[in-house]
């Protein structure tokens, strides 16, 4: 068995160990570890939750205190104490939808996006057709992000990636490239950790 085939497992039989539904579960656990992304009593939006496994994570984390909310095109088992929209992220009426949904004229204190589009297998279509979600993910933050507050954008590596970070850049005080233990070595997948929004 290859070694990343072997970790692969390691995590998926983790995952079910100890109740998470999806082994990317761990992703985000790792980068709050190293980057303190998110803390007790946040309010917190995710696009792209389905099917829930950093919906968990974040859930256990803010605690009754906080706020959290999942988006997806596919419909995802309730989780208790969290709200769930089906939806898709480039839909014009979203930031509106989001912060009426958190309510009291509030925003969120952590944007995270674990987007994948369908993948065709043809690397720079599937390439584009993910950072345009993410950048669809960037104009949301700017309207719905708390100023100071934290972001995690998955992106595909590939040529736009230096122009995406400093793009990102632009909104944050601070952003960093990471590849979490738990993400396949093989996969083309990063994360982009954003913290302190600027606007
Ligand atoms: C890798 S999965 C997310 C896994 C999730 N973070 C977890 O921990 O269980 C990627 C998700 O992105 C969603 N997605 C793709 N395009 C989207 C869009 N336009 N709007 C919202 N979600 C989208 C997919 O439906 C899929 O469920």
């Amino acid at each position: 068995m290859k070694l990343t085939k072997a970790k692969r497992d390691q995590y998926r039989k983790l995952a079910k160990q100890q109740g998470y539904r999806s082994r990317a579960a761990f992703k985000l656990l790792q980068l709050n570890k190293s980057y303190k992304i998110i803390k007790k009593s946040d309010k917190v939006v995710e696009f792209g939750c389905a099917p829930g496994g950093w919906i968990q994570v974040v859930s256990q984390i803010v605690g009754q205190s906080g706020f959290v909310l999942g988006l997806d095109l596919k419909e995802i088992s309730p989780l208790a104490g969290t709200r769930f929209i089906k939806g898709s992220i480039d839909d014009p009426q979203l930031t509106h939808i989001l912060l009426e949904t958190i309510g009291s004229g509030d925003k969120f204190d952590v944007v995270l996006s674990d987007m994948s589009p369908n993948v065709s297998g043809i690397w720079e279509i599937d390439h584009e057709r993910q950072i345009s979600l993410t950048k669809y993910a960037l104009n949301v933050s700017t309207k719905v992000l708390e100023r100071g507050g934290n972001a995690v954008y998955k992106i595909f590596q590939g040529a736009s990636t230096k122009t995406f970070v400093s793009e990102f850049s632009e909104h944050f005080a601070l952003v960093k490239l990471s590849k979490p233990p738990a993400s396949r070595q093989e996969s083309s997948e990063l994360y982009l950790v954003c913290l302190s929004f600027k606007e």
